[in-house]
């Protein structure tokens, strides 16, 4: 059952979010005092049992994100958080008083996913609960706070939108009511872009009975870190933030948004593996494979690039792209890297290649 991979393992503990001079510990300081009125909480254990990552949050029994396809489980009953909203239907446990009642907490996130130059599989979020009193319209509470940490983290005047849980806008989390997503409008060199960053909603009321918390209203939302430093400091690529390269790190100074820049140009390198796909077969399982056997990052992306049916079988043609981030791409590394890959997918995924 175990389908946590070493190169998963390794990266448990690395503590990014708590390195002060590294981006995502400048992200995650401003939004922490942005809502200094919460209690800060930061746990560095990232195994939960499905309990609480999925059934108490109400998630569906059949829903994809528990799938093995999806989620990184130690055994059975735990898995490696897919979101701090796990922390949600545990809140009285993990601290004491009325902190219970109004907290924010930031870690690493797990989930097997594409490979490309905004997803890794560790990854981090925010998540945050505060208890509104009654009385209080709970969902302007929000919104306001919302609006608010959008100026904050992008500056006065940004353009953003609150996208609402209508059929229209789709916006749906299992676990609030009156769910909103918020997109802000950024500037990147491709021009203006809507960039989803957070969702967020009032606490569903059965969550908050469980709680003990029957007669009271919450607000919760959650937000990818990676995605918002992305953007805040023109970083390209989402597995810079793994870089140990002082060319990258050196650039970041505790409290401080800075542009990042880049230090060189990449020669880039494309491979394609062409397969009759098998039942086991699943693109993200495919993703991880690759991860793991690329322990310096050079894998860009994978993406599909040809299918076609014959014989009643699919075959498909992926295309994986390598590129170094810190100047070194060998063509004999690659090679390694990619005949490995094709042994595994045909060993594990009983994918046949054509
Ligand atoms: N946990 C959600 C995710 O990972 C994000 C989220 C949505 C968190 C709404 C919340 C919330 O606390 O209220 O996609």
């Amino acid at each position: 059952m175990n389908n946590i991979p070493p190169s998963i393992l390794e990266k448990i503990g690395r503590g990014l979010y708590r390195e002060r001079n590294h981006p995502l510990c400048i992200v995650k300081e401003r939004v922490f005092d942005y809502f200094d009125d919460l209690a800060k909480i930061e746990i560095d254990v990232p195994y939960v049992s499905v309990e609480y990552n999925f059934d108490k949050l109400r998630v569906p029994q059949n829903h994809p994100s528990r799938r093995p396809s999806d989620t990184f489980y130690q055994d059975k009953e735990n898995v490696l958080r897919t979101h701090m909203t796990c922390y949600l239907p545990q809140i009285g446990s993990y601290n004491a008083g009325d902190s219970k009642l109004k907290y924010i907490t930031c870690g690493d996130v797990y989930r097997k996913d594409s490979v490309d130059a905004t997803h890794y599989p560790v990854f981090h979020q925010i998540d945050a609960f505060c208890i509104v009193p009654n009385g209080v319209d709970v969902k302007k509470d929000l919104r306001d706070r919302l609006s608010g940490l959008v100026q904050r983290l992008f500056g006065e005047g940004t353009k953003y939108h609150f996208l609402e849980d209508s059929e229209v806008e789709g916006v749906y989390f299992p676990f609030t009511v009156d769910s909103l997503e918020v997109e802000v409008e950024v500037q990147t060199p491709e021009g203006t872009k809507r960039l989803e960053v957070l969702g967020a909603g009032t606490v569903h009321p059965d969550i908050m009975k469980e709680l003990g918390l029957s007669h009271q209203q919450a607000w919760a939302f959650g937000l990818g870190v990676e995605r918002l430093a992305m953007v805040m400091f023109e970083i390209p690529d989402i597995r810079l933030f793994w870089s140990h390269d002082q060319r990258f790190l050196g650039q970041f100074e505790a409290g401080k948004v800075t542009k990042f820049k880049p230090y060189s140009k990449f020669e880039v390198c494309y491979k394609d593996v062409s397969f009759y796909l098998s039942h086991e077969f699943s693109y993200n399982d495919l993703c991880t494979i690759a991860r793991d056997e690329d322990p310096r990052n050079l894998i860009e992306s994978i993406t599909l690039i040809d299918e076609f049916h014959k014989n009643g079988k699919t075959s498909r043609c992926y295309r994986i792209t390598y590129r170094s981030l810190d100047g070194t791409l060998r063509n004999s590394e690659v090679d390694k890297i990619q005949a490995a890959i094709r042994k595994r997918v045909v060993s594990e995924l009983k994918v046949e290649i054509r």
